[in-house]
This record gives C-alpha cells, structure tokens and sequence, in this order.
C-alpha cells in the first residue's frame, strides 16, 4: 500500500488582534501567523476498502469523526468521490507532539497535513490555493498551516498575505499538561467584555486590517530583528485568558524576568512562548523556568521559527 510520512509543524501567533464581529458569528482578526519547528508527524497509508480510520496513542486526541484529521479526509473523499472510488479510503496515524488544546494550531496542521497527503495519495494535483481553500472549510488556521512560514492573517484568520520567513530565532515554549482553554469559549468571553469597542462599518474594519501591512511589528519582521519583534507582541485574548487563569500569568511573568527578548501568550492559549536571542539562551531560560516552578505538569520545549508548513518526509 502506498504511504506518506508528513511533518506537520506548530504555529504560534505574534499577533492576534480581534477587530469587529463577522456575519458568521465568527470574528474579524488581524494576526501575524508564525511557524515553528515543534511538529507532530503524520503517516498516510492507502487503506484496501473505503474507510477513513485514525490511530493516536495520545488520551486526548479522539480517533473518531470528531478528529479534525479525520474530518479533513472525510472532506477530500466528499470533493473527489471519483479518486475516492479509484484509491479507496485512508488509514491515518498521528504521532502527538504538540500540545493539545494550547492555541498552537496542533489540530489545524494535522489536518493541513491530511489534505497534503490525500492530494498526493490520490494524484489530485491541486495547488496550494486550492488547499488552502479546502482547509478553509475545516478551520480558520488550517490555510495557513498548509504553507507556513510567516504571514498576515485577516478575514477569519482564513486569508494569507505572506511575509518573508523568519528562521534561527529560537523560543521557549510552555504548556500545562492538564490546563486546556477552549478557543470558543475565549472567543466568546472576548465578545461579552469588549464587544462594545468592536470596530462596525466594513471600511473602518478594511483600514484596521490594511494597517498592520505598514505597523511597527512587520516592520520588525522585515527587518528579521528579533529584539523589535519580541517587543510589539501582540495578543488581545490575554486580556480574558490571563485573569481567569492565574497559572498562565505566572508562567508568564517567570519568562518575562528570566531575560529573554519577549514573552506572549500563543493564540487562544495556554501556552506561553518567550523569544530568545540565541538557542543557548532559550537553552538557558528552559532551565531556569523549570527550577522556578518546579511543576512536573509543565512542559517546557525550544523551538525555532521555521520557514515551512506542512512538508513530505518520506513516501513508500
Ligand atoms: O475556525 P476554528 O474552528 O478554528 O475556530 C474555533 C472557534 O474560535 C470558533 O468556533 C469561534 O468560536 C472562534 N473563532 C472566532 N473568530 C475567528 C476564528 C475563531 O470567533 N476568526
């Protein structure tokens, strides 16, 4: 049976700027999208019957329809019954090493990386657009997770402005295991304290979304100034996920005063990243975190910024 070993990497936001409410019932956001190289690895293999089926050893990655890698599958089977017919369904094995539930996207990539590896298992030729496209369907930062690297992300999060790639800035990155917040409900708490100032008229939202184009932290970004970039981190949810979990402020406030560049929280949190000046460093903070909170339910990683998002390992 023919099979594809994906890397499907991580992102984490350097900014997340919520701006107004969308039709959808979702929310307008203006974000600057970061890949780096904390990936899960995902194997593809062609099934001989038409079922999609999902192995994960990790206790909270569910193996059913619920799985948005399985999602992700049941999506091309449904656009393509013809390749469905021809190449039969999908056995998917994702091995976890993101953090789940963490606001770095580690649902997202998987799927990006199903779409990746069906588009290939079945021939389908289909360009990036394309599979950003798709993804859409499945999430608003799965378009993103197809592509990586670095981008402006508007919209839903959905539509992509590519920057050029930051890599070798290196990071530390906390996570409580048992600590999970659930994006809708960061989302919605958002809306019910802050609704009041969301920008309405579609113009004043287009000149809110044109602006970060020209804003001090692409400037940064342009600039690959690690120092400028770690200093206009960006992220609104921090103002609902902070205060109702005190866990993460601390674990904040520890990277903040053991010197690194900058500290944030990704996405809809909980994890926390910190950018560093040089992989020693990060090395360094690692440690010293660790000694400070001395939490077996921490995890701490480094990672480095990447220039790729979903990228073929190997095939068989
Ligand atoms: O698109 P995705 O399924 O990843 O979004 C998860 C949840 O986050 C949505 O159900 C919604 O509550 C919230 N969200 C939002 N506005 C966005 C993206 C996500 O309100 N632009």
């Amino acid at each position: 049976m023919r099979s594809y070993t994906l890397i499907a990497p991580a992102k984490i936001n350097l900014h997340l700027e919520i701006i107004g409410d969308r039709p959808d019932g979702y929310h307008e956001l203006v974000m600057i999208l970061q890949s780096i190289d904390l990936a899960d690895e995902i194997h593809l293999e062609a099934s001989d019957n038409q079922a999609i089926s999902v192995r994960c050893p990790h206790p909270e990655v569910p193996i059913d329809n619920s799985n948005i890698a399985y999602k992700a599958a049941e999506l091309m089977a449904a656009e393509f019954p013809n390749a469905f017919a021809r190449y039969g369904g999908v056995n998917i094995t994702i091995n976890k090493r993101i953090p789940v539930a963490a606001g770095l996207a580690g649902g997202s990539t998987n799927a990006a990386a199903v779409l990746v590896g069906i588009d290939l298992l079945w021939k389908l030729g289909l360009t990036q657009s394309e599979l950003e496209e798709l993804g859409a369907q499945l999430g608003s930062d799965v378009p993103f997770c197809v592509a990586g690297g670095t981008a402006i992300a508007t919209g839903r999060g959905e539509q992509l402005s590519a920057l050029p790639s930051l890599d070798n800035i290196y990071i530390v990155l906390g996570k409580y295991r048992s600590l999970a917040v659930s994006t809708p409900w960061a989302y919605k708490t958002y809306r019910q304290q802050f609704g009041d100032s969301y920008l309405k008229d579609t113009d004043s939202l287009s000149a809110r979304a044109a602006a970060i184009h020209s804003g001090p932290i692409v400037k940064a970004i342009l600039n690959k100034d690690a120092t400028q970039i770690a200093q206009k981190l960006h992220n609104d949810l921090e103002r609902v996920v902070l205060p109702a979990h005190p866990q993460v402020l601390q674990l904040r406030e520890t990277f903040a005063s053991a010197g690194v560049l900058g500290t944030m929280m990704s996405g809809s949190g909980p994890s926390v990243f910190a950018i560093c000046d040089s992989q020693q460093q990060a090395e360094k903070v690692k440690l010293q975190v660790r000694e400070t909170l001395a939490d077996d339910d921490l995890e701490l990683f480094v990672a480095r910024m990447t220039s790729h998002g979903v990228q073929v390992a190997s095939s068989m």
